[in-house]
């Protein structure tokens, strides 16, 4: 195959560009408002150990696979993959795991329009200083007005998924760059005067103990769910990263490159837990307050110290933001391939599967309100029930997706990802892709694909079902 090939939809001028995309689609809400918050449910230290070990030993060797697969295919996940096994022999249905990621990063997008939408609420409350002077009850309350009305609900995800369609139907070459360039500097700063005001609340240690004090008793409880994140957070599972890889230039190193968004991301989550939990424990919180949690405490924070509306807008415009290029990353991969199979326009295509995703999206606004009580995936005493009104246990909308995907679609598509980059495509391919010019660099490389990420995805597969 001629590896010199451009994609059909597009390239990016450096390999910095690809870095910026990538780390676009990796900081996101994953960073700011779920690493937090499982954190909190799953105990602090053990959860944080977890995700460590899960990110360096299968998420980054996982989007190196992706983004070789990626760029050796130069199409969408799907047809990339049946290029390249028919290039090396390998069986036809490989591109079964890049259609498994499609509907996956759809899934994913679904729910997660909803939730930046709840920043978009948050700018405009921020803006009319709703919050100054808020305390923790009134917080709670805030959130709770928000999440029980499903009409601004609804107002909030149907804005933000229109977004998200208009910068891919566009293409995500023209926009991306620009706006990413100056948002992502900028998300670091304010984390940082975040982390600063942390520090002033007397409870920075608490927070430091509850994130790194080890507890191994609570090991199994969430292994996981913390290997769901590192695919959650890293945008791994699903093709986002292959398909960015696709539009990335020959002439650059895929392991650095891999390796730098690695290591933005997980500063990016570690800085967002070290600057909330001291707030939660000074303002006397649950830390495992759920998917709330984000939304109640920067409010706190925000409402009590000096400028604060003014960073607390200017924080939720970067949450906002840093989903938005998270979100545009769900859907490119589902666009370039109706596209390529079509050959209809992006705006087509776009607006079509945009609005498949929003109307799945209105299960999720729905079940923070009058659809609490429909419940998925429920293991009551007289068995397990797909569905059932008003369980007691079980799953409902919301979290049932976010289940299905984190928990079983992205590691499982990021293990097909590993095994066809490691054994099906040849090692010379790989070795070609990588250009690691050291030997052993590259073999630890391969290695890592080809059996230590696969066997950690099995490993915690199976400790799960034993649990
Ligand atoms: N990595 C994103 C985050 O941490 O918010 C979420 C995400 C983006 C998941 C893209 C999946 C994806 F394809």
């Amino acid at each position: 195959m001629a590896t010199d090939k451009v994609s059909i939809h597009g390239a990016w001028v450096s390999r910095w560009v690809f870095i910026l995309a990538a780390t676009g689609s990796a900081v996101g809400l994953g960073n700011i408002w779920k690493f937090p918050y499982m954190t909190g449910m799953y105990g602090g230290g053990a959860f944080v150990a977890m995700y460590l070990v899960c990110i360096a030993l299968i998420g980054v060797p996982i989007m190196l696979a992706e983004t070789l697969i990626g760029r050796r295919g130069r199409q969408s996940p799907v047809n990339s993959m049946k290029a390249l096994a028919a290039e090396s022999g390998g069986s036809k249905l490989w591109p079964l795991a890049a259609v498994i990621g499609m509907v996956a990063a759809l899934l994913i997008l679904s729910f997660y329009s909803v939730v930046a939408g709840w920043s978009l609420d948050y700018i405009i409350g921020m803006g009319r200083g709703d919050f100054s002077g808020i305390s923790p009850q009134g917080a709670g309350e805030a959130f709770g007005g928000l999440t029980s009305d499903p009409w601004r609900l609804t107002l909030w995800h149907t804005l933000f998924m229109v977004f998200t369609g208009f910068v891919i139907a566009k293409g995500v070459v023209a926009g991306l760059e620009r706006s990413l360039r100056i948002m992502m500097p900028m998300l670091f700063v304010l984390l940082l005067m975040l982390l600063g005001y942390s520090l002033t609340t007397g409870h920075f240690m608490d927070g430091v103990r509850f994130l790194f004090h080890f507890d191994s008793s609570k090991v199994q409880e969430g292994i996981l769910a913390a290997m769901g994140h590192a695919f959650f957070t890293l945008s791994v599972g699903v093709g986002s990263i292959m398909v960015y890889g696709s539009y990335m230039p020959k002439k650059s190193s895929i392991g650095a490159t891999v390796l730098t968004v690695g290591l933005l991301d997980t500063v990016v989550a570690l800085t967002a837990g070290l600057a909330l939990f001291p707030i939660v424990f000074a303002a006397g919180l649950e830390p495992s307050g759920g998917p709330g949690l984000m939304f109640v405490t920067l409010p706190i924070a925000f409402g009590n110290i000096a400028f604060g509306q003014i960073a607390g807008l200017v924080f939720f415009v970067l949450v906002a933001l840093a989903a938005w290029s998270s979100s545009i990353s769900m859907l490119e991969p589902a666009v370039a391939y109706f596209v390529e199979r079509t050959g209809r326009s992006r705006a087509v295509v776009t607006s079509t599967l945009a609005f498949f995703c929003w109307l799945v999206g209105m299960g999720t606004v729905l079940s923070f309100n009058v659809g609490a009580d429909a419940k998925f995936f429920v293991f009551a005493n007289d068995g397990f029930h797909l569905f059932q009104w008003g369980a007691e246990g079980g799953k409902n909308f919301f979290e049932g997706i976010d289940y299905l995907t984190s928990r079983l679609l992205l590691p499982l598509g990021g293990l097909s990802f590993a095994l066809f980059a490691g054994w099906v495509m040849t090692r010379e391919a790989v070795r070609d892709e990588l250009s690691i010019s050291s030997p052993v660099l590259f073999n630890v490389a391969l290695w890592l694909i080809r059996v230590v990420a696969p066997i950690g995805v099995l490993i915690v597969f199976v400790a799960e079902l034993t649990k």
